[in-house]
């Protein structure tokens, strides 16, 4: 299945910033603005949100598949990721911890939940600000993904096929899952 690759970026409560690919990363039902990651253990990004109940999920075009690399191989906790893979940040509004300049989009979370288990944990995350580049919006503000080129990742047995979305020009209203038409979410999304 094609997974997105979403960049994290955190801070360390001593204000090192940090990065790290994740592409188990999911939104909990609509009006999405709950998001569920998980994680291993052993990740900075897992010690940072931890201790400063934030994060940044920036959405990254292919553009930015150079970057993963850099940012997943393993990174002492004192080493700057923007400065160690030469990104650059783009201040977040609502939290600290600052988003990565040149994606498309960006997802300003605080942390809301986490199950913990043995070996993985779920962190779910709360969507306090969305903001998508103008430039990648279509006339009816969804993305247009053809301009966006989401960076998206298929899992082989092997390694990892990077690749991206196109579009299928089909369009349906959610009203159209209701038999009278109407989308029962309607009120919770803003004009
Ligand atoms: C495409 C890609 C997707 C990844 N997705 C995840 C993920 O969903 N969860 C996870 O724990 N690690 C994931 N990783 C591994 C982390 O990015 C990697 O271990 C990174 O070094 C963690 O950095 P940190 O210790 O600074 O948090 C992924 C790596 C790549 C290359």
């Amino acid at each position: 299945m094609p997974l997105p690759v979403a960049f994290i970026s955190s801070v360390s409560k001593e204000g090192i910033r940090n990065i790290a690919p994740y592409s188990c990363i999911m939104p909990v039902l609509r009006p999405l603005d709950l998001i569920c990651l998980a994680s291993a253990k052993r990740r900075d990004t897992l010690v940072n949100i931890k201790e400063t109940r934030e994060f940044v999920v920036n959405l990254a075009g292919t553009d930015l598949a150079d970057k993963v690399v850099p940012t997943a191989k393993f990174t002492p906790p004192e080493v700057d990721e923007f400065k160690d893979a030469a990104l650059e940040e783009k201040p977040s509004e609502l939290i600290k911890a600052p988003g990565i300049a040149g994606c498309y989009a960006w997802m300003e979370c605080e942390l809301f939940k986490i199950y913990e288990e043995s070996d993985y944990v779920l962190v779910m995350g709360k969507v306090l600000r969305l903001e998508v580049d103008d430039m990648y919006l279509t006339s009816d503000k969804t993305l247009d993904i053809q301009k966006a080129k989401p960076l998206m990742m298929i899992g082989s047995k092997k390694g990892m096929h990077f690749c991206t979305t196109s579009d299928i020009d089909i369009f349906e209203p959610f009203g159209a899952m209701f038999s009278n038409g109407k989308d029962p979410m309607a009120a919770k999304y803003l004009e």
